[in-house]
């Protein structure tokens, strides 16, 4: 009996080590996995999502208790007061089901209350303070997902983060680097101010970071489910603490907040089905346009980091980011133009725009006009379990530290996405995008989005899956890795950290990462026309990549932030 044992486990070992050296895209040199796997932006939230796989749980049960724990170890970001969208593949069925669980405007929104003059938006009003929040949606769409998908008993998957709150942990270099930074925005709020910079000092490495009012909060979401948070003594905290700084989210605003299931966008590129984020996020729209007229151009004769691919890239997301512009907002509110944008035929009409030689200003370059059919903060997990079902979730608070804003005794930051509206249509918002009449704000409307939590499959089998943070970048950055992967074969690590790129029509700037372009591509793109300007490097990308026989999983964590974890077993 014991040899047996031995002997399979000799054959299990070396079938894991034929398979990795056999598997496609180079994934060979990167550490496999065949029970589960976890990539998030903390080491802790990893853990505690492992262990919920480890005890049986599925990758629905682990994302959303890696969810709750992220709120708690990584406060610029992970939350409980914002929102955001999951993609989730069910081996089962081999069904993909996305959620929407953004915020909402809250009742009586216009934009009067965001203006410093007749067409000018003050910044300060659209991103910090409670009324630069939205109606928060992570409660609810956590418990959605695990109502209709998960596996686990819910308090299993909310306890873990509520103990480390309590008892706190050993706050990293990144954290208190992060901390210090934004130590101004984070003392104007007393409720913040007293969390983060105790006695008026940001907080160290070091130091054992407990958070108790966050803990009580999440141990009525532990108790109640959805209610601990949409109804109650936080639901009127969080009404009174508006009410008292200017903000305008009601008690029965939180109440009527829903999650919506939704159809995500699916596009086939080469020989994979990708499916992303469908409005209210922009995100699968553009990356569709963008890899779509890219199928174009063979780009196998290119390298990822040569002019030639850079410019193509650069010319396809001017045009993609343009009709962003001017065609995209909540589908309730305005008319739905996924179909229409990513119609084959639009596509190739708008490729006639796109000059493989020379930029082209994006002052030329105005949003198309597509058949209409009558009819600096998120963060991105991906889980997957060992029977093969995956989660790949992006959600936020917007910037780092959202609205800078903890509700008075709950312990969390409230988010400030109301500037993901156009407040003024054509005025820039935190992240240089302007929009149009379809992303005005309009009470209970849903503002439009750029994440792009993203799964892929290959024939019909789990391919790939991934996301990231960085605002409007963010379509760039997971569009990029795609291509990395898929057609430039680099590994899954390679694809995520190589260098990146983004354009988003306007302003019409190629930026690039710092230091990362050789001074001679750099000149080639400027002698095509582009302006390029270098920047801190943006976007962290999360990515899950499966052997070609789908059995074994590997992941990459972006190494550009500190802290994002791969754990698998
Ligand atoms: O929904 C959006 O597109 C933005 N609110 C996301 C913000 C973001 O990614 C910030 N991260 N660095």
């Amino acid at each position: 009996m014991k040899t047996r044992m031995i002997l399979i486990g000799f054959l299990i070992g070396l079938l894991i080590t034929l398979f990795s050296l056999i598997s496609c895209n180079g994934i060979q040199t990167e550490k496999l996995f065949q029970n589960g796997i976890v990539v998030c932006a903390d080491p802790i939230s990893a853990e505690h999502g492992l262990e919920i796989l480890k005890s049986g749980g599925n990758a629905i049960d682990a994302a959303c208790a890696t969810a709750f724990s992220l709120a708690v170890t990584l406060p610029r970001a992970g939350n409980i007061g914002g929102g955001g969208f999951a993609m989730v593949y069910l081996a089962d069925s081999q069904k993909v089901f996305f959620i929407d669980f953004r915020e909402t405007a809250p009742s009586g929104s216009d934009a009067t209350g965001f203006l410093s003059g007749e067409r000018k938006v003050d910044r300060a009003k659209a991103t910090v303070g409670p009324l630069s929040a939205g109606v928060p949606g992570t409660v609810a769409g956590l418990y959605e997902m695990h109502n209709k998908l998960g596996r686990a008993d819910w308090t299993s998957l909310v306890k873990p983060a509520r103990l480390l709150a309590d008892t706190g942990f050993i706050t990293s270099n990144y954290l208190a680097e992060s901390i210090e930074s934004y130590r101004e925005e984070l003392s104007r709020f007393a409720s913040t101010g007293r969390i983060f910079l105790p006695e008026g000092v940001p907080i160290k490495a070091g130091y054992k970071f407990a958070q108790k009012d966050l803990s009580r909060t999440l141990g009525l979401i532990e108790a109640n489910g959805r209610d601990g948070f949409y109804s109650g003594e936080v639901a009127e905290a969080i009404e009174m603490f508006c009410a008292a700084n200017g903000g305008i989210i009601s008690q029965k605003d939180l109440l009527e907040y829903k999650p919506v299931w939704r159809e995500p966008v699916l596009f086939e590129f080469r020989d994979l089905d990708i499916y992303t984020s469908g409005l209210p996020s922009s995100g699968g729209v553009v990356m569709g346009q963008i890899l779509s007229m890219l199928e174009t151009y063979g780009l196998e004769k290119y390298t990822s980091q040569s002019p030639e691919y850079l410019h193509l890239f650069t010319e396809a997301a001017r045009l993609a980011y343009a009709d962003r512009e001017q065609f995209l907002g909540d589908p309730a509110f305005a008319h739905d133009f996924t179909e229409e944008l990513l119609d084959q035929q639009y596509i190739t009409t708008r490729l006639q725009l796109l000059d493989t030689e020379r930029a082209t200003p994006s002052t030329e370059i105005m949003p198309g006009v597509p058949k209409r059919q009558e009819s600096d903060e998120t963060t991105h997990l991906v889980v997957a379990d060992k029977e093969g079902n995956i989660v790949s979730l992006t959600y936020t608070i917007n910037l780092s530290y959202g609205s800078k804003a903890v509700v008075d005794g709950c312990g969390f930051l409230l988010n400030n996405e109301m500037d993901d509206f156009a407040i003024v249509p054509g005025v820039a918002n935190a992240f240089g995008l302007t929009g149009g009449e379809a992303n005005k704000i309009e009470s209970g409307k849903r503002m439009l989005s750029s994440m792009a939590p993203t799964i892929i499959l290959w024939k019909g089998q789990p391919y790939m899956a991934l996301g990231s943070p960085g605002g409007s970048k963010i379509i760039t950055a997971v569009a990029q890795t795609i291509l990395n992967y898929r057609v430039f074969n680099h590994s899954i690590t390679d694809a995520v950290n190589a260098p990146r790129i983004h354009h988003q029509w306007q302003p019409d700037i190629l930026y690039t990462e710092s230091g990362t372009q050789g001074i001679r591509v750099i000149q080639e793109l400027i002698s095509r026309g582009h302006t390029v300007k270098e920047r801190t490097p943006f976007c962290a990308v999360m990515a899950i990549a499966y052997s070609k026989e789908g059995h074994f999983v590997t992941g990459a964590a972006d190494s550009r932030r500190d802290g994002a974890t791969v754990l698998g077993f």
